[in-house]
């Protein structure tokens, strides 16, 4: 069935999703930590700006050894975040604005406070022994094979109680889960029924191609382009630790699960190549996730041939039926604006949210947040204080929403758990919201075109052209045809027309300034209809 003809399409395909990090959206109770009373008093901002769905990294009971990705209880709330009322109330505003609600699945690893692991390492004989990854030491002693956490150091921590190693991923505070466990398969699988039935939307699953291991364990072999500095995650590839085969048995029985309750979705963490990739979205037979996040813009240069083959080469690699998503950053990478200038975010601004796909949005790129310095006392992120000097941190990227001139911003009544962005007096909401000119606008235009042309939220795809600077392609539906014009550079280019094409109205311009027939601006973005057929 073409496009055209298809009767439904479920709400993710032509919605936005945004990323809330609850930590640093808004603080409602004075302790410089965001919580859900927050994000409810912020929920008008979201839905002004004209997104669908909100993810919201995770809000369960944590130590916070990794800020909520070690989760102690899955089916509660933090009590920095509120409570389950809180929760409640959050997610009953959110859908009565129309929009959905998507929280955070994080099924490789548990905090090692979760009551599971506390049984799983009390005796080798405990029921939940083997819902971990227990080994022996290797035979001489030591550590089971050379894998490495992404945190640094060994994957390894030996736990002297009961002689034996145990695996984590991640931070030693956050031990793996073992899938191949049918138990503990079923009772993660508890968990998504607990939300489902509370009337959650979905999911976005954490790593979850780190989730199935080599059976048998083999060392990983030597990552080739390794050097010291770069963090030892990269001193071996993770050809044993991640991406098994079995791993789709796992998101097949989540989706099928999921799929049991109508309309709601499954977003995969998967930072994998493109073929690695699409694997995720499953066969006919046995769908897997609908959305596996497609991280590929943040990987490749900011070229515009590249990005053309890049396009190309996701959109020929969809299965049937695979919907496409793309993303820019996320609480883990750098913020566009920081990676590449406020002008370049701008037509990064355009290029999300015209690509054919369901784009994720991060808190805070909306208003341009740039680089921002966080002084040696005030570094939070562990990935950051145990591998100190690397350039690993990631609080650059998580620091709070900067709502208006106020004390704090707006944020908070208290100083911030983590710095503001220097620039925060000029770059907040309600600096932006006023000047027609900002990005913030420019982001609002954008997402309400979107909304009213089918052929941007979901119209095919055809990239025309492309040069280093230039970058072009087509949207069509239901015989609307538009030109994405987008200028990479900073210098004047001319608009790279195939011959017999008729342009019309200019719709949307990054620029404030009137787009000049033919010619594009330095740093300027276009979306022109394309008349006749
Ligand atoms: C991916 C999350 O996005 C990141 O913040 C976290 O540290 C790791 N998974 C471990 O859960
Ligand atoms: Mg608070």
């Amino acid at each position: 069935m073409s496009d055209g003809t298809r009767l439904s399409r479920p709400w993710w395909e032509p919605g936005v999703i945004y990323q809330v990090y609850p930590r640093s959206f808004q603080d409602s109770d004075g302790d410089g930590i965001g919580d859900l009373a927050g994000i409810a008093a912020r929920l008008d901002y979201l839905s002004d700006l004209g997104i669908d769905a909100i993810w919201l990294s995770p809000i369960f009971p944590s130590p916070m050894a990794d800020f909520g990705y070690d989760v102690a209880d899955y089916c509660g709330i933090a009590p920095i975040f509120g409570d389950m009322a809180a929760f409640d109330a959050l997610l009953a505003q959110v859908h009565a604005r129309g929009m959905k609600l998507l929280l955070d699945f994080v099924p490789n690893h548990t905090s090692d406070q979760h009551p599971w692991f506390v049984e799983s390492r009390s005796s080798r004989d405990n029921p939940k022994r083997d819902w971990y990854i227990w080994r022996d030491p290797a035979p001489g002693g030591g550590p089971p094979n050379n894998w490495t956490s992404d945190m640094g150091g060994s994957s390894w921590e030996f736990d002297p109680a009961t002689g034996q190693y145990y695996l984590h991923a991640f931070l030693r505070e956050q031990p793996d889960l073992n899938w191949r466990n049918p138990a503990l398969r079923e009772a993660m699988m508890d968990v998504l029924r607990f939300w489902f039935d509370r009337g959650v939307d979905g999911f976005r699953i954490d790593v979850l191609w780190h989730c199935v291991k080599a059976r048998d364990f083999p060392d990983n072999p030597p990552n080739p382009d390794y050097r010291p500095g770069m963090g030892e995650k990269l001193a071996v590839l993770q050809t044993h630790s991640t991406d098994q085969p079995e791993i789709h048995d796992v998101a097949h029985a989540m989706r099928a699960l999921a799929d049991g309750y109508g309309e709601r979705v499954l977003v995969g963490e998967l930072y994998l190549p493109t073929e690695t990739l699409v694997r995720y979205y499953g066969s006919e037979d046995a769908p897997g996730c609908h959305l596996p996040f497609n991280f590929q813009l943040i990987e490749t240069p900011w070229d515009a041939r590249a990005i053309a083959r890049l396009i190309e080469a996701y959109e020929a690699a969809l299965p049937p039926g695979g919907w496409p998503n793309w993303v820019l950053s996320n609480h883990d990478r750098p913020r566009i604006a920081a990676r590449l200038g406020e002008a370049q975010a701008r037509i990064a601004a355009m290029l999300l949210l015209t690509l054919r796909g369901t784009p994720t949005l991060y808190q805070g790129d909306e208003l341009g947040i740039g680089q921002v310095a966080i002084p040696p006392d005030r570094v939070r992120d562990p990935q950051d204080l145990r591998q100190p000097g690397l350039g690993l941190g990631r609080d650059a990227f998580r620091t709070p929403m900067p709502w208006d001139g106020t004390a704090h911003a707006g944020f908070s009544s208290a100083e911030p758990w983590l710095p503001l962005n220097p620039d925060w007096p000029d770059r907040n909401v309600a600096r932006q919201a006023a000047d027609p000119g900002s990005i913030l606008e420019l982001y609002r235009r954008l997402l309400a075109l979107r909304r009213q042309r089918a052929s941007l939220s979901v119209g095919d795809i055809a990239v025309i052209e492309a040069d280093e600077d230039v970058l072009q392609y087509v949207r069509r539906h239901d015989g609307e045809r538009l030109l994405v014009a987008l200028n990479l550079s900073s210098k004047a280019r001319r608009l790279l027309v195939p011959a017999g094409m008729q342009l019309g109205e200019v719709l949307a311009s990054t620029l404030p300034s009137e787009h000049s027939r033919n010619i594009l601006a330095p740093d300027e973005g276009v979306i022109i209809r394309i008349e006749g057929e």
